[in-house]
């Protein structure tokens, strides 16, 4: 397994051939061309979060998995997708996915209501990711980490409409996951971080910070 990071949130996970795409807003990556792409993970209906996933679904046919209503908007725009509730697993031909609670807001750029944020929990060969999307710190974190033992965790570290990093790091130590990937920083003015910083607080807690340059 290969996670490339395509900076903000987006992420592009490789399974033995197959690709999966998390959160493709692809402004950081003008030069991707997404190929084997098999499914397509957003996390709320946020433009900087949807991105182009509509666009690739309806290039590749991979459908686009979100909570129900942001799936029927995704529908309503020509692109195939599987509209799920938070909390049960769903099979996939490369693992499994559970959608679970982030704090935060949703609706699309055309202001419609894209149902509630959520955070993605992968099963792929045999390791446990966690995508936290969007979110405030929050105790379901305790429950992510209890029910799920996440051994990756994917969390966003830029403040201003999210958790910032001394929060994040917290996260971390409630969720249990050995490696702690950051996102949702440095795209914009808002979300400025010095992520050296993380990186060090990281450590300090006997975790290993994985600080992905985009692919
Ligand atoms: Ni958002
Ligand atoms: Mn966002």
């Amino acid at each position: 397994m290969n996670i490339n990071y395509l900076g903000h949130s987006a992420f592009d996970i490789e399974t033995k051939g197959k690709h999966i795409l998390i959160d493709p807003f692809l402004v950081s990556v003008p030069n991707y061309r997404p190929e084997n792409v098999y499914n397509i993970f957003v996390t709320h209906g946020h433009s900087d979060h949807l991105g182009s996933a509509i666009e690739i679904s309806k290039s590749t046919g991979a459908p686009i998995t979100a909570v129900f209503e942001l799936a029927n908007y995704c529908a309503e725009k020509g692109a195939k997708s599987i509209g799920l509730g938070l909390g049960s697993w769903k099979e996939y031909s490369w693992g499994k996915v559970i959608l679970v609670p982030a704090f935060h807001s949703s609706s699309t750029s055309d202001g419609k209501y894209a149902g509630c944020p959520c955070g993605f929990v992968f099963d792929i060969e045999g390791q446990v990711i966690y995508h936290a999307g969007d979110t405030c710190l929050n105790s379901e974190m305790k429950v992510i980490g209890e029910l799920y033992r996440p051994d990756i965790a994917m969390l966003p570290v830029g403040g201003t409409y999210t958790m910032d990093i001394e929060h994040a790091v917290t996260a971390s130590e409630w969720l249990g996951a050995s490696e702690i990937i950051p996102m949702h920083y440095n795209t914009f003015d808002a979300i400025k971080v010095d992520i050296s910083e993380f990186e060090r607080q990281i450590r300090e807690i006997g975790k290993i910070p994985v600080v992905k340059s985009i692919d």
